[in-house]
């Protein structure tokens, strides 16, 4: 079975059943959880895990974990009260089909079951590197992350943000997950100090680079292919690298940044290939 597959299995599994009042809620989760999605940062955590000598299955409810965080951040940009976009992963909206109100909730539930899986996953042996797992990715998607470079990203609405405005924003926001995934994937691993640094340059530079590309992929993508609508950046007056530097200047900022990240591997002694292809996958993705 493929790395996908067995993450989306896991996934599933972690659901809490529909036998209960509050159906509707868990459908929804269920509903944007499994509709697809490119999987990055779970895959990063089990790449960058099973480069440190790490154990799979150890490594998952962190994989999942991350990725509940990134479907529930999902969820609650496309809401009318943030970007108001009624497309997602190839399926209309959550709060377009279920309602605002358990739009709302089902993100919440996400992030909540996000860490319940994590922390429950510490066993006595495991104990020390599942907290700072949890720790790295609580810091990460909170408000000096995730939750932070949304705020920037809607105060800068209708304003031009300068470039290092939009470095802090791109790397709260898109870096932050990118780089919990990089550095949790190592620490459940068993890592050393200067190996989880260079994993979360890694994810820094590929986060920054990927956030480009999806401001790249609003002007220039096929709206079928990408799943989710195109323009929404122009419709919302978004500042973005896009609108500062152009198409072109993206172009070679994307390709700087994923040799930068690159380089950041030479810290680790085994096999970096999956690593290194999955960087160039996404600097050159048309999705
Ligand atoms: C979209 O993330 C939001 C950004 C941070 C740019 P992805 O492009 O990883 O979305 P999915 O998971 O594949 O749907
Ligand atoms: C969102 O950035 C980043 C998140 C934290 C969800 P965007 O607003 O550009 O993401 P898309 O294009 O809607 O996926
Ligand atoms: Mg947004
Ligand atoms: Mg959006
Ligand atoms: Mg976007």
């Amino acid at each position: 079975m493929n790395m996908i597959s067995k993450i989306e299995e896991a996934l599933i599994e972690y659901l809490p059943s529909k036998d209960c009042i509050e159906k509707k809620l868990i459908e929804s989760m269920e509903y944007s959880l499994m509709a697809g999605g490119k999987r990055i940062r779970p895959c990063l955590v089990l790449e960058f895990s099973h480069l440190c000598g790490g154990d799979l299955n150890q490594a998952m409810p962190f994989a999942c974990g991350v990725e509940m965080i990134h479907t529930y951040s999902l969820i609650h940009d496309d809401l009318p009260c943030m970007d108001d976009d009624d497309y997602r992963r190839g399926r209309k909206a959550n709060h377009i089909v279920y309602g605002e109100d358990t739009a709302l909730l089902a993100g919440d539930a996400l992030q909540a079951l996000a860490f319940e899986i994590m922390s429950s996953s510490a066993t006595e042996e495991n104990a020390y590197r599942a907290t700072k797992a949890v720790a790295v990715l609580a810091k990460y998607c909170g408000a000096v992350g995730m939750v932070g470079g949304q705020v920037i990203d809607l105060t800068y609405e209708d304003k031009t943000a300068n470039i290092d405005v939009l470095r802090e924003m791109d790397s709260k926001k898109t870096s932050g997950l990118i780089k919990a995934a990089c550095e949790m994937g190592c620490i459940i691993g068993g890592a050393t100090h200067r190996q989880v640094q260079a994993a979360r340059d890694f994810g820094e530079s590929i986060g920054i680079a990927f956030q480009i590309m999806d401001d790249i992929l609003d002007v220039v993508a096929d709206e079928k292919k990408l799943g989710k609508p195109t323009g929404s950046d122009a419709g919302n007056n978004k500042s973005t690298y896009v609108s500062l530097l152009g198409l072109e200047k993206c172009k070679l900022l994307i390709d700087e940044l994923t040799d930068k990240a690159i380089k950041s591997l030479e810290n680790f002694s085994g096999d970096i290939t999956g690593l290194k292809d999955l960087a160039l996958k996404l600097a050159s993705r048309d999705y």
